[in-house]
């Protein structure tokens, strides 16, 4: 019997997210393609979840239902109240939750492209009404319409060119939008501005940060969203009770106290981002000015980015590569530790040698 039938036609019809590949446990390969920090997570996680381990007794109950902990340590942080903090399984998780609380079938969500291509996908599932404008690096902060719009997402800095938006535009949306404005910001620790500032003066503004790349926590799956206590407690009602398990909750808490540690990490990968970015420059590579732990590079005249990615992969190194026009035209590579950095460096070299004329 075929089960077909019973799908909902908008779920039948599409391809569904793709995620970045994920090698197998073990392999050797140096993975530049899903944007992860190239250094553990803070000392204090592994004594945080060895704590845990320890009461293992513990993992007979369920966690904290409203991840209570993680959202206090996160509100004093940045200097917030707890009732403007929410925690999801991982930024995903909110950005779905965003979609439950503010969309019904039909209604617009307004987004970039290119820009996370989960948007579309999710905005698909909830059978939402995609209004899609196009990016160009060119004109990073081009003036839109956005009436009828219900739901915005922008991902700041951008990804994948890595470019930031300004306040000044994120507040120009808001003020315009009749509707939620969501800034993902899952790279605002690299990057020079955040559009948590804006928090107060914008009811309808929602910033969402992810643990998965200035944390190191990718594994843990955990995201904050932090807005207004009223569109939060609207937000908590299409939560799932416990989307936080109990060691992703203590994981977090304990990455978070620890902000020397992450400031020396994000510190080490922005002098590594732009070491490389100039080194490519050398090599004729176009790259955008990156305030994300990736640069979006385009190789010079005469060779094809696809080639590159390939190139890469048979040296056992693994960068995004976006088959689709304007994307087709560069990498996508996450910056990794200085040594990593300079094995791609002399692969490149090595590519631009043999591929030359
Ligand atoms: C722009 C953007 N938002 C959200 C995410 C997802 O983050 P998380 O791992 O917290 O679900 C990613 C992951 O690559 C991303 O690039």
């Amino acid at each position: 019997m075929s089960i077909t039938p019973y799908v909902r036609p908008s779920i039948g019809k599409m391809a569904g997210y793709t995620p970045g590949f994920q090698p197998p446990r073990g392999s050797q390969m140096i993975k530049l393609n899903t944007n992860e920090n190239p250094y553990p997570p803070s000392p204090a996680v592994a004594a945080a979840i060895r704590k845990a381990a320890e009461n293992y007794d513990r993992l007979r109950l369920y966690p904290d239902p409203v991840s209570s902990c993680l959202r206090q340590t996160a509100a004093e942080i940045y200097g917030l109240t707890a009732e403007q903090v929410m925690a999801g399984n991982g930024s995903d998780d909110l950005l779905r939750i965003l979609l439950d609380t503010f969309i019904d079938p039909g209604e617009q969500v307004g987004f970039f492209d290119p820009s996370y291509s989960l948007y579309p996908v999710l905005a698909q599932i909830r059978g939402a009404s995609p209004k899609v404008f196009a990016f160009d690096p060119a004109t990073p902060e081009p003036v839109i319409t956005t009436k009828g719009i219900k739901l915005f997402f922008i991902t700041s800095p951008h990804a994948p060119y890595g470019l930031g938006f300004s306040n000044h535009f994120i507040a120009k949306i808001a003020d315009q939008l009749d509707g939620i404005l969501v800034v993902d910001e899952a790279y605002a620790d690299f990057a020079e501005e955040s559009a948590l500032s804006l928090l107060d003066k914008y009811p309808n503004l929602v910033v969402t940060r992810t643990f998965s790349k200035s944390y190191s926590l990718a594994a843990m799956r955990v995201g904050l969203a932090f807005a207004a206590p009223m569109l939060i407690a609207e937000m908590d009602k299409a939560r799932d009770s416990y989307n936080l398990d109990l060691l992703a909750q203590e994981a977090a808490t304990a990455a978070l106290l620890d902000q020397a540690y992450l400031e020396e990490t994000v510190a080490r990968i922005k002098k590594v981002r732009q070491k490389f970015n100039r080194q490519l420059t050398e090599k004729k590579f176009t790259t955008y000015p990156s305030q994300s732990n990736f640069i979006f590079s385009i190789p010079p005249a005469g060779f094809k980015a696809g080639d590159l990615y390939q190139y890469l992969q048979q040296h056992q190194v693994l960068v995004r590569y976006f088959s689709t026009p304007p994307l087709d035209r560069g990498i996508r590579i996450t910056i990794g530790t200085p040594e990593q950095m300079g094995q791609v460096l002399d692969i490149i070299n090595q590519f631009l040698k043999e591929k030359g004329n």
